[in-house]
């Protein structure tokens, strides 16, 4: 049977500003080229998860507008169940602005519709939802108290939990306990930790305390390098294959969609680190958070 997984998070639309340079604060500067592109790190998750075959529904939120509707057509075209995706009256549609540099980038979100999840629009159906899935997967783009009220009724229902704590920022204990995986980037992580690290075996540190706090299996992605990971208290480097990079948006996106797969079906944890390290190499070869996805087949 296909496994079920239910990602609880945003839908915003990427604008993409590609240029040479960051402008100054007071300066204006000519951009190359502006490109609009479905995203939000729940829809990308979301996708990257149908790409692979999961049987995937989305709860989340977008606004009467067209980004809100070009976002759901965008969600069902890659197979996503919308069902549960709000169109919400009197609000705009989550969006991010992208300044694409040097095939880096830096992003302001603005959340809008994706703020109106808030806890009471959690659903009775919703939980039944919640109950009947392997895994849900969530992040930090909608409301904090939303992110820990269905990471309870996961628990409650003892469906795993995953938690890409993305954009970084530190997250009550009492939330991290209802975490079964954890999935920051170093960035993210040495917040969370409220520590720096240079060196791997500072890192090796500060993961093998993180985990026996809360314990719950850690994953640090390493960007180009691969992610990190501890098998029986020692570090684990699972490295990424070398590419050509084009676009790094939403390459930690779908290293989550497919982790989740990958913890639907029981794998190992090495297992699931080489397959979501190698899907998340094949989608920073395109433009675009999610258009680089790959689909099941494109990876054999
Ligand atoms: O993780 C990448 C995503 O972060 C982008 O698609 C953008 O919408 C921001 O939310
Ligand atoms: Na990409």
């Amino acid at each position: 049977m296909k496994k079920r997984i239910v990602v609880v998070g945003s839908l915003n639309m990427d604008i993409i500003i590609s240029t040479d340079r960051l402008p100054q604060i007071g300066e204006t500067i000519l951009g190359n080229e502006v490109n609009y592109l479905p995203g939000g790190k729940g829809a990308n998750q979301a996708v990257s998860i149908a790409r692979l075959g999961g049987d995937i529904t989305m709860i989340g939120a977008v606004g009467q507008d067209e980004f809100g509707k070009s976002l759901l057509e965008q969600m069902e075209r890659n197979q996503v169940n919308t069902a549960f995706i709000d169109q919400v009256e009197d609000v705009k549609t989550g969006i991010a602005d992208i300044f694409h540099v040097n095939h880096d980038n830096c992003i302001v979100v603005v959340p809008g519709a994706n703020f109106t999840l808030t806890p009471d629009k959690i659903t009775p159906e919703m939980e039944q939802l919640i109950a009947q899935s392997d895994v849900l997967l969530t992040q930090l783009e909608i409301p904090l108290e939303t992110v820990q009220r269905v990471l309870e009724i996961a628990n409650k229902h003892n469906v795993k939990t995953i938690l890409n704590p993305a954009p970084a920022q530190t997250l009550p204990a009492e939330l991290l306990h209802l975490v079964d995986y954890l999935t920051p980037n170093e960035t993210e992580f040495a917040m969370l930790a409220e520590h720096t690290f240079t060196t791997n075996d500072e890192l090796a540190t500060l993961m093998t305390e993180w985990e026996s706090a809360y314990n719950q299996t850690l994953i640090v992605t390493l960007g180009e390098q691969g992610s990190a990971h501890l098998q029986d208290g020692k570090l684990v480097v699972t490295p990424a294959e070398k590419v050509e990079v084009v676009d790094t948006t939403g390459a930690g996106d779908s290293f989550n969609g497919a982790l989740a797969i990958s913890i639907a079906e029981e794998k190992s944890l090495p297992e699931m680190l080489a397959f979501a390290t190698k899907v998340a190499a094949r989608a920073v070869t395109k433009f675009g958070a999610q258009d680089g996805m790959p689909f099941a087949a494109d990876l054999d």
